[in-house]
């Protein structure tokens, strides 16, 4: 009996150290593996998984991801594409393929390129032609909240499997429809819920929805999508917000919070009317959490008394524009970007790097309707 007790016992421990063996090498095995982004030319973003010392090329082949490739010897230049952020080792590769010049802009070859970190990579070409697209998600919706007479906030479950860069949106289904809606997430990329920002209008397809649907409804979006995303952040940074294009800059402070990101970071956030201007809590907590965060709010409308008036353009100061070595970044209506991009040309105001995103309505615009 003794025997066999011992026996058990010696067993038993074995199977502890196997399984904690096993918990140390899934650990390390996910520790060593390093997330790229795949970012395409129509905005589909995939992410795959590259296993230690595999190339962006190889990780994306194992996923069934066919980006543009030829030699995949480092010999054609076919698989050029654009390290947008991380850390990387180039590979070998002759100087047709891909010049020092190139290099040192962050172009690189997906068939060398190596992941030291996590990467973003811009592939130029479209997902479908690499044979891959958008994913699809299916959630429940948590809850919505009213926060001012013209905005709600509305929260997702995240699906298993999503992830996503700071400012990218998804297209939501709009239940009971084969329609879809656009929304970018205000809640940052690791977080456990999806957060969304949206104007409510009063005869809107999905703000109708929203206002109406019971928390736990399920819902469906594709993505994410979209080439509006926070890149390195190497020189001081500019957004401009427009109405509900503030949520995919709450999507990029929060992800600049939980970095060590040293340089200045300005935002100037105008609205149409004193109601749309919402989202300020969290605009404080990120000015209070980050060194170098700084906003300012602006009203447009006539009859407003807020202390600052007029268009995001007028409240900008020469000095956040750093000579033109800025990165600017600007989203909402699209009256608002075609004027704000306008107005910073007229001025000579040439960004180091200026992206861009459009609320553009999905439904014709009903006549006088104006877009804030
Ligand atoms: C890339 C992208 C990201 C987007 N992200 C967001 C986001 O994060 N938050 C957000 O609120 N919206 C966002 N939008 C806009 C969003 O997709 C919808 O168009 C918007 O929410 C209206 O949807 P709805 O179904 O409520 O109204 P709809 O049924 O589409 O519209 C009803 C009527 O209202 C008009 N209309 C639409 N938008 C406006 C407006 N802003 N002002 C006045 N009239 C309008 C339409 O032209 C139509 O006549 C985004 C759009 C794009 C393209
Ligand atoms: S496929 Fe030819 S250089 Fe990469």
């Amino acid at each position: 009996m003794k025997g066999s007790d011992g026996f058990v016992q010696a067993y038993n421990a074995q199977a502890a150290v196997d399984a904690t063996v096993q918990v140390i090498v899934a650990h390390e095995r996910r520790a060593m593996t390093h997330s790229i982004a795949l970012s395409f030319e129509d905005g589909v973003t995939r992410f795959v998984d590259a296993r230690p010392g595999e190339t962006v090329a190889d990780a994306a082949y194992r996923l069934g991801i066919n980006i543009p490739l030829d030699c995949r010897d480092g010999a054609c230049g076919t698989c050029k594409c654009r390290v947008e952020s991380g850390a990387y080792d180039g590979g070998s590769y002759i100087e047709d393929a891909l010049t020092e010049a190139e290099a040192a802009t962050g172009l690189a070859l997906a068939c060398q390129a190596r992941p030291k970190s996590d990467l973003v990579v811009a592939i130029p070409a479209a997902s479908t032609a690499c044979k891959t697209r958008p994913q699809a998600f299916e959630t429940t919706r948590r809850g919505v909240e009213r926060l001012s007479a013209t905005s709600l906030a509305f929260t997702l479950d995240r699906p298993a499997g999503l992830a996503f860069l700071p400012g990218q949106y998804v297209n939501l289904g709009v239940p009971g429809t084969d329609l879809h809606r656009s929304y970018s997430f205000s809640s940052v990329p690791g977080a456990d819920r999806l957060d969304f920002l949206v104007r409510d209008i009063p005869d809107g397809l999905m703000s109708g929805w929203l206002r109406a649907a019971q928390p736990g409804t399920a819902m469906a979006f594709t993505g994410p999508t979209g080439s509006f995303y926070l890149r390195n952040v190497t020189r001081p940074l500019l957004f401009l917000a427009g109405g509900t294009g503030l949520a995919p800059f709450l999507s990029m402070l929060g992800r600049l919070a939980e970095t060590d990101c040293t340089q200045p970071v300005r935002l100037v956030y105008g609205v149409t009317n004193d109601a749309d201007l919402v989202g300020l809590d969290a605009l404080d907590a990120y000015a209070a959490k980050l060194p170098g965060f700084a906003y300012v709010t602006t009203v447009a409308a006539e009859g407003s008394a807020h202390p600052r008036r007029g268009y995001v353009t007028a409240h900008v100061d020469p000095a956040w524009l750093n000579g033109g070595d800025v990165d600017v970044y600007l989203c909402g209506p699209p009256p608002m970007v075609d004027a704000v991009r306008g107005r910073l040309a007229a001025d000579g105001v040439t960004p180091a790097a200026f992206h861009t995103e459009k609320f553009s309505p999905s439904a014709p615009a009903q006549p006088g309707r104006l877009a804030a």
